[in-house]
């Protein structure tokens, strides 16, 4: 009989040996671990949406009479709704289950293994990950103390091997965008430039309209920050149309699921609800960096998104992280060559940003 051994043999050595993702913990995984109410937990780790989704989106999918069957495959609606949306037609576009399917979609499409893939930390991880699981090579070229990225590092990497380079901007975690003068130089190049714009709504700054210009330029967004639909898991990418053709193929079926997609439609529905909420971000992201920039053992990196990111001088940044746990706030703690000692804080609602700065106060 074949035994747990036998098994282990056949699992791919390299997936073995990968790093697993790191995720956040739910609410109530949080409050059961320290003992506080899920009701008093404040979560500024996820950079998710504090104000939740559209009250449209709650009625629409309460009434929807269509769970019994399987999703539009070909995405029309939510494709056509996107068209508007984005300015952009129908014919570039696909839904993802989060834009996370997506960069996996992407990778799947192009990565063989022995290929290469750049990315540029300290940067979001599931580049690294979605690489790995495909068996691809990741080359990273770190980005600079500004956290600009090292375009003539990155040109001199790229090699035959090279297929797909990642960027987001605004980048998670240091929430500064790359220029378009940097990405058409990338452009230039030879390898897929995928630019990973999940907090587009909050930096308004973006390059979707030059994808039917260039062949290898792809535009990710989500729905899980500015329309509060994390948890649904819907995003979308804008793709050169040859693309969009092959992505289309080696996709699920169903990806992306019915209530995701009703949940969707309805957000691009309620954009004056929503673009209120995304406005009420933006205001408390510069009211919490003016209020963090004032705890002088805090060095505060401005930022174009719904995140802060904070590097702690005094070297505690551990035991700040474990403190504001301690009191049911939750941010995230890097301590990686290129994020030493460093925070990164959602933007939530004002009391949110009032308990952080007591709680900061208090621990140091
Ligand atoms: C830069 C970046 N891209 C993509 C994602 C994933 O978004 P989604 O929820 O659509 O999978 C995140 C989530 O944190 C992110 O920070």
């Amino acid at each position: 009989m074949i035994t747990p051994e036998d098994i282990e043999r056949l699992i791919r050595p390299e997936l073995k040996a990968m790093k697993a993702y790191t995720p956040i913990e739910p609410t109530d995984i949080l409050s059961q671990h320290i003992d506080i109410p899920q009701e008093k937990v404040i979560k500024l780790d996820g950079n998710e949406n504090p104000y939740g989704c559209s009250a449209m989106v709650k009625q629409a999918l309460a009434d929807c009479a269509h769970y019994h069957l399987y999703p539009d495959p070909e995405q029309r609606e939510l494709r056509k709704a996107l068209e508007e949306y984005t300015g952009i037609s129908s014919k570039y576009i696909l839904a993802g289950s989060g834009s996370d399917e997506l960069i996996d979609l992407v990778l799947r499409l192009f990565i063989e293994p022995g290929d290469s893939v750049i990315d540029c930390p300290p940067t979001f991880g599931m580049y690294t990950f979605s690489t790995d699981v495909c068996g691809g090579k990741v080359v990273s070229i770190p980005r600079k103390q500004d956290f600009s990225i090292a375009v003539a590092a990155i040109k001199e990497a790229i090699n035959r091997q090279t297929k797909v380079i990642f960027i987001a901007s605004p980048n998670n975690p240091s929430g500064n965008i790359t220029s378009k003068q940097t990405i058409l130089e990338l452009l230039n190049s030879s390898i897929v430039v995928v630019i990973d714009e999940a907090y587009f709504e909050f930096s308004g700054v973006t390059v979707a309209p030059l994808v039917s210009k260039y062949s290898n330029l792809i535009v990710l967004r989500t729905f899980s920050k500015w329309a509060g639909l994390a948890g649904l898991r819907v995003g979308y990418g804008i793709f050169p149309i040859n693309m969009v053709k092959y992505l289309m193929k080696i996709k699920q079926p169903y990806n992306v699921n019915t209530a995701a997609q009703v949940a969707a439609l309805e957000s691009l529905k309620d954009m004056s609800y929503l673009r209120g909420t995304i406005n009420a971000i933006i205001d408390e992201r510069d009211r919490m960096l003016t209020k963090l920039s004032q705890l002088d053992w805090l060095r505060v990196y401005p930022s174009q998104s719904n995140f802060i990111l904070c590097s702690v001088l005094n070297g505690k940044a551990k035991t700040i992280h474990k403190g504001l746990q301690n009191k049911g706030i939750f941010v995230r703690y890097f301590d990686t060559p290129q994020l030493k000692d460093c925070l990164r804080i959602s933007v939530g609602k004002p009391e949110h940003t009032d308990a952080l700065i007591a709680a900061l106060n208090e621990i140091c």
